[in-house]
């Protein structure tokens, strides 16, 4: 199956060869629609599922972005949606057939850090993953990763440092931390959020984790960064909504993209 997906692509695509891969998290999809050479709706691509969530599309997005080839998913396929952890990550390893070596995933995430604010946008250093299952578990493929990935850096600590330098270079204020994945769909209590910063969280969310695991098992370089859309349940008084968090995540959209730009160029 993911060698059809691959080959399917491959024909569609021709001599473009992507060497960087994003996932655009819920409200962070622009980018793909500004730059959009080639779009692939995923209910063509053998193997791929279709998102259901509002604000997100379902597409693979080729372009060109400061003269690197980009492909870019409009939209992820999310565990609480009802798909196996495997089939959330099987485009990751599309990806990585088709040459990508370095992933860039986003999501909108909530503030677990009480210094957060919404709108922010935080570079992950480390994740927790508490969605009780991983998507490596099943036979492995030995061609691609080792049965026992080595997870001491997730997100490659250079590109930190780098994702750093940038937003100190375009004046956008980044907050740093730590990501930790429940596997919703219902928001977190107050107490489940306490946990989660005793447990060290800085921000929490319904994705990314099972993306991570698979493209580092891979071999890829991963870069992670969140779009702080709300505070925690419990961290203020307001209650949350997933209205309210693609409202955050438009709020943010700009530096959003003039950073993933200017991560591309550096890159
Ligand atoms: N919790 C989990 N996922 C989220 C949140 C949150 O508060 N905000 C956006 N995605």
């Amino acid at each position: 199956m993911l060698n059809n997906a691959a080959e399917f692509i491959k024909n569609r695509i021709g001599n473009f060869k992507p060497e960087i891969g994003i996932i655009l998290g819920s409200g962070l999809g622009e980018l793909a629609d500004e730059y959009c050479k080639l779009a692939i709706p995923y209910s063509e691509i053998p193997g791929f599922e279709t998102s259901s969530v509002s604000g997100h599309k379902s597409r693979l997005v080729f372009a060109e972005i400061n003269q690197k080839n980009v492909v870019m998913m409009q939209g992820r396929f999310h565990f609480y949606e009802g798909y196996s952890a495997q089939k959330v990550v099987f485009p990751v390893k599309v990806m990585k057939k088709l040459g990508v070596e370095t992933l860039i995933v986003t999501n909108a995430a909530g503030g677990v850090n009480p210094d957060f604010k919404p709108a922010d946008l935080m570079v992950i250093t480390d994740h927790i993953n508490l969605m009780g299952t991983n998507p490596l578990i099943g036979a492995n493929d030995n061609d691609t990763g080792v049965r026992f990935p080595d997870m001491s850096e997730v997100y490659t600590k250079e590109y930190v440092k780098l994702v750093q330098k940038i937003g100190d270079k375009l004046g956008i204020s980044l907050q740093k931390g730590v990501y930790i994945a429940f596997t919703g769909p219902s928001y977190e209590t107050p107490a489940e959020v306490r946990m989660a910063r005793v447990l060290g969280a800085d921000a929490v969310g319904m994705s990314t984790v099972p993306e991570a695991i698979t493209a580092r098992w891979a071999g890829m370089k991963v870069i992670g960064i969140s779009c702080i859309c709300n505070s925690a349940a419990g961290i203020s008084d307001a209650g949350l909504s997933h209205n309210e968090v693609i409202k955050a995540a438009g709020e943010a959209k700009e530096k959003f993209k003039k950073l993933v730009k200017e991560i591309i160029k550096e890159l």
